[in-house]
């Protein structure tokens, strides 16, 4: 166990087991509960810890010799003093399970290398930005919204969130009211930053996918813009396999191509991982 390791495990009083060198110990400073299902904590960032807005990393907690990691994406952008992550609760999972009962004061592990493909250095320069997102995808978005390179990037910034039902999408709409009164994100953001948010099995949107949307064109009249285009438009994804494989399916029938960090193209996907 390094010092360091040592240390931040006798401060919380919990983890009894020993921390390793590529790890991590850090302490939650805030926990929110959304729904049955969903929650958000933020924990302490180490100092000596970067990341790329909209990466994800290695979580666990102290509860085993071997602790199980998940990847979680960073919910906080790059500039944050500490870290954020939205969560699923999943009955019965390995990590989640006791991650949903954590605490302020309590010990979280992190992995102290981060990576991901929903980065601005995956895109090729464009005009407008799309942030797809269903459930928990929306986390690295959350991130990228409060992230003022985004704005330097592009005129527009347009965070889709597509959710079960309309208590799912309490996180993104609470992200998207904060931002209006966020002393430098406000002006920043201010015209630029479109949110379209639905759920799809109650409200006014039921049984709309987000590619039915984008299929049908209802999406662009709903908010005003174009269809997309691959001359000014960029796109990143984020949601289970399956909607990832088809919103990645339309983006390409609008002639966008897929990009990665050693290849920038014009949309990148990454999935919502724990489930
Ligand atoms: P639906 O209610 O029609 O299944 P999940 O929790 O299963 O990941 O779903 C989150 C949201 O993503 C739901 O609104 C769900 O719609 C939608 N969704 C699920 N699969 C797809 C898909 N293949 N393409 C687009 N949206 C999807």
């Amino acid at each position: 166990m390094t010092a360091t390791a040592e240390t931040a495990a006798q401060a919380s009083g919990a983890p009894s087991f020993p921390i390793p060198a590529n790890v991590f110990a850090e302490t939650v400073t805030e926990v929110k509960h959304y729904t049955d299902s969903l929650f958000k904590f933020r924990m302490t960032r180490p100092a000596s810890f970067r990341f790329r807005t909209g990466e994800f990393a290695m979580i666990g907690l102290p509860n085993a010799e071997k602790p199980v990691f998940r990847a979680y994406s960073i919910a906080s952008p790059s500039w944050d003093e500490e870290l954020e992550f939205f969560s699923i609760k999943v009955p019965n999972g390995p990590l989640t399970e006791h991650l949903q009962k954590i605490q302020p004061g309590d010990t979280v592990l992190m992995r102290k290398k981060p990576t991901g493909t929903l980065v601005l250095d995956a895109l090729l320069p464009g005009k407008r930005l799309y942030l797809f997102s269903t459930g928990t995808g929306i986390a690295p978005f959350a991130g990228t919204i409060r992230d003022p390179e985004t704005y330097e990037k592009f005129d527009q910034v347009i965070l889709t969130h597509t959710t079960r039902t309309l208590a799912e999408l309490h996180y993104g709409e609470e992200l998207v009211e904060a931002l209006k009164t966020d002393e430098i994100l406000a002006e920043i953001s201010q015209g630029k930053l479109l949110y379209h948010g639905s759920a799809t099995r109650e409200g006014e949107h039921k049984g709309e996918r987000i590619t039915t949307l984008m299929e049908t064109g209802k999406l662009f009249t709903d908010l005003g813009v174009p269809p997309i285009d691959p001359a000014e438009d960029r796109a990143m994804i984020c949601g289970s396999m399956a909607m990832l494989k088809d919103t990645a399916a339309m983006c390409e029938r609008f002639g966008l191509v897929e990009g990665s960090n050693a290849n920038p193209g014009t949309y990148v996907v990454e999935r919502a991982f724990v489930d």
